[in-house]
């Protein structure tokens, strides 16, 4: 069975040392990027025996979608660095494995190019630029091609500081663009967006989307249960909690160790969906434990990808979703919504 592991090793074999920062990386001196996958191999999962529990139920149904599985690919820039055909050859190998693809701002294919490579409706994850008529274009570009929801990503402001790559002076490699964004220079990351991200929005942008579009907004970056009950407040359909995978605050917490006090602030009234060190399937049952809907699954993707394309997406998420079933028959859940927190033990309380 393909493991997350696994794919990382072998991505390493074949991605360019300066390319392989830039994913593996993190900000400051990569604290939270450790403390993702650290939170959750903290978790033991407690067996059940006897339950009768047979075949258990993987699906979720989120945001009116019947989803095979609780597992989605997080947003992340420019796949054609990766693979050539990039995005298409992650949604197509998504497809595969039942997982919705969410699409980033930063995409190194056409919007409607990926939508027609899956069988399931992207979501666009959303950076709001100062430049409002370019995140509109962005949001009507992807609307036009069918993706079915927004992720406003709420936790740049500004780029966090990613040591490695500034040693490094990282540049994207020659041809990787981004494939739904007007002409700029965006061969540095962390310059272009010093200067076209919006260090100075707050929530009344959640006001402004919903004057231009009717898709539901999921906020992405949240951490705090006050910031949980503010989103669903400004009309947010949903949050996902997460650090940016360890890229932002370099002392955020680990998203595990936050998760159940936010969800029960929001307490059922929207989805709660978690990124940030997931990488085997016993995690994600851990997540839905603690009050997860669904879980992204970020860097894992990209070494697939750059391992083995398309096939390599559909075998690791295939994998996770197979070990998630095994965990379920072992632990007695028949279904995610018997996922409880009791189910988990040796948690660490957040500090
Ligand atoms: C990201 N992430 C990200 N997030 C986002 O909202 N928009 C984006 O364009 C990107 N780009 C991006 C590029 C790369 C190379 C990485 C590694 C990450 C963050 C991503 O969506 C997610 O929050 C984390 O990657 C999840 O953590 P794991 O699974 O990588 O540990």
């Amino acid at each position: 069975m393909p493991t997350a592991l696994a794919y990382q090793a072998a991505a390493h074999e074949v991605m360019d040392r300066h390319l392989w920062d830039f994913v593996e990386g993190g900000a400051g001196d990569e604290r939270a990027v450790l403390a993702n996958v650290h939170a959750f191999d903290a978790v033991r999962l407690r067996p059940r025996v006897l339950t009768g529990c047979g075949e258990p139920s993987t699906k979720t149904r989120i945001l009116g979608r019947h989803w095979r599985t609780p597992i989605a690919v997080a947003p992340m820039a420019y796949h054609t660095a990766f693979d050539d055909g990039g995005e298409v050859s992650t949604a197509s190998g998504a497809d595969r494995a039942g997982c919705p693809l969410v699409v980033s701002t930063f995409a190194g294919r056409r919007f409607a190019d990926i939508a027609a490579a899956t069988t399931i409706a992207p979501w666009l994850q959303l950076y709001c630029f100062k430049d409002r008529s370019v995140t509109r274009h962005v949001i009507e570009t992807a609307e036009a091609a069918g993706f079915e929801v927004l992720v406003l990503t709420v936790d740049t402001p500004r780029l966090g500081r990613r040591l490695r790559d500034e040693r490094n002076g990282f540049r994207l490699p020659d041809g990787v663009l981004p494939a739904n964004l007007p002409p700029g220079d965006f061969s540095s990351p962390s310059e272009h967006s010093r200067t076209a991200f919006d260090p100075g929005l707050d929530w009344t942008v959640l006001d402004w989307l919903r004057s231009i579009t009717a898709l539901p907004v999921l906020v992405k970056g949240v951490l705090a249960a006050e910031d949980a009950e503010l989103a669903i407040k400004a009309g947010a359909a949903g949050v996902i909690v997460s650090n940016h995978g360890g890229r932002q605050l370099d002392r955020a917490p680990a998203t595990l160790d936050v998760l159940a006090e936010i969800a029960a602030a929001v307490d059922g009234r929207c989805p709660v969906l978690l990124d940030g060190g997931v990488r085997r399937g016993s995690d994600v049952l851990a997540a839905a434990a603690l009050g997860a809907d669904a879980v992204l699954i970020g860097r894992p993707v990209l070494h697939a990808l750059a391992a083995e394309g398309s096939e390599g997406v559909a075998r690791l998420l295939v994998a996770v979703a197979e070990e998630l079933a095994d965990t379920m028959v072992l632990t007695g859940t028949a279904s995610l919504s018997d996922a409880r927190p009791e189910l988990v033990i040796g948690r660490r309380q957040p500090t």
